[in-house]
């Protein structure tokens, strides 16, 4: 039985800029019954991702944003506590978009995925590997970046959850691999333990230059996760033909008034490449197949993952402003209970 008080984290105020403890506040408050057709969820892992910033503010892109004093959404891994719907047992273990609270009660249809009991894996990789990082980075890179043996992928936020997979994944398929990222840490972790060719550090070295000196052929496949000066960079150094993957710009979700865009963005014309929004929710129907293969690689040790933990539900807010600093390496996660 799950008990009739839950601690909640709700949004207080929309934030302006960086986001402040002020902007959320820990509640606590009654559980709702669950309905007939609904599950009670036991949520452990809360999945710590810049999106959420993004869903913070009135506009909030292709998703509905989190209205002001509602709990914050989240994807989150959880075991179900009580069930009033015969597909989704009391026991199993789920992954889905739930909330920053200790339980989430919802119907199941559409939004929750069924963990398999024994997953040969630690659960929480469903957030990252398994999960969405998982999921963005392969369907990404495959389809938006189509990367061939021999060519040269440079991707940013090289050490996240999503870039680190970027990396690995296209080295599985014969590419050299270039990360961008900010510090001498990161830049080991990528080149000495996951096999990336060079890193570039983008706070201490000159972007282009050192792109100019680790891409001697030129840059067929970026994979952007970060957008600003950095997109600007990779661009001068962009194929005949290439392949941009716009996936995300962190380094502006924080800006209430956006920068001017790319000076360089003239080189897409001249070097005919494509610069192409993608959505991992638009592939759906791939997702089942790419996270078996993506599994395949985690099982037999092609593909290594990593994770930041912070433990405690009230540490979720501190977690989300953490991706802005660059204090996580690989998955940010929030472990809220045992599993
Ligand atoms: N399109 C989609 O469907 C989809 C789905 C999931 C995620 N995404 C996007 O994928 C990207 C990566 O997500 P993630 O969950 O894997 O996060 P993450 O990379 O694990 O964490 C964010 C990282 O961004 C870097 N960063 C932060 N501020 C920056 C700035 N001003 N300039 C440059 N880099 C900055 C930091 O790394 P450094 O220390 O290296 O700076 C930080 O660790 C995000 O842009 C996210 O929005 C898109």
């Amino acid at each position: 039985m799950s008990p009739s008080l839950q601690r909640k984290i709700v949004l207080v105020a929309r934030p302006e800029g960086e986001i402040k403890d002020s902007d959320f506040r820990l509640e606590e408050g009654e559980l709702p019954e669950t309905q007939p057709g609904q599950v009670r969820i036991r949520n452990v892992y809360l999945s710590i991702d810049p999106a959420i910033r993004g869903w913070l503010n009135a506009s909030a892109g292709y998703v509905e944003p989190i209205a002001v004093g509602d709990v914050i959404r989240s994807a989150a891994i959880g075991q179900i506590a009580e069930s009033k719907h015969e597909d989704y047992p009391e026991g199993t273990w789920v992954s889905g978009l739930m909330g920053w609270e200790e339980y989430s009660t919802l119907s199941p249809q559409h939004t929750l995925r069924k963990i398999p009991e024994k997953p040969g894996v630690p659960r929480s990789y469903y957030a990252g590997v398994l999960g969405g990082n998982g999921l963005t980075a392969y369907l990404g890179l495959t389809f938006v970046g189509k990367p061939k043996t021999g060519e040269t992928v440079v991707v940013s936020a090289a050490a996240g959850g999503v870039g680190s997979l970027v990396g690995q994944i296209a080295k599985l398929q014969g590419c050299r691999v270039i990360g961008i990222t900010s510090s001498e840490v990161k830049a080991r972790w990528i080149t000495e333990e996951l096999g990336f060719d060079a890193a570039i550090r983008y706070r201490d070295e000159d972007v282009v230059k050192e792109l100019k000196a680790n891409c001697p052929k030129g840059i067929d496949v970026y994979f952007d996760n970060v957008g600003g000066m950095i997109l600007n960079d990779v661009l001068t150094r962009i194929n005949v033909g290439s392949r941009i993957v716009l996936c995300g710009a962190i380094s502006q979700i924080n800006e209430s008034e956006l920068p001017p865009g790319p000076s360089n963005y003239i080189r897409l014309l001249t070097k005919r490449a494509s610069m192409q929004g993608f959505v991992t929710l638009d592939y759906a129907k791939q997702w089942p197949e790419a996270a078996k293969e993506l599994a395949q690689w985690v099982r037999s040790g092609k593909l290594l993952v990593r994770e930041t933990r912070r433990h405690g539900l009230e540490q979720a807010p501190a977690a989300l402003r953490s991706l802005f600093l660059g204090e996580n390496m690989g998955k940010s996660l929030v472990q809220i209970c045992e599993e």
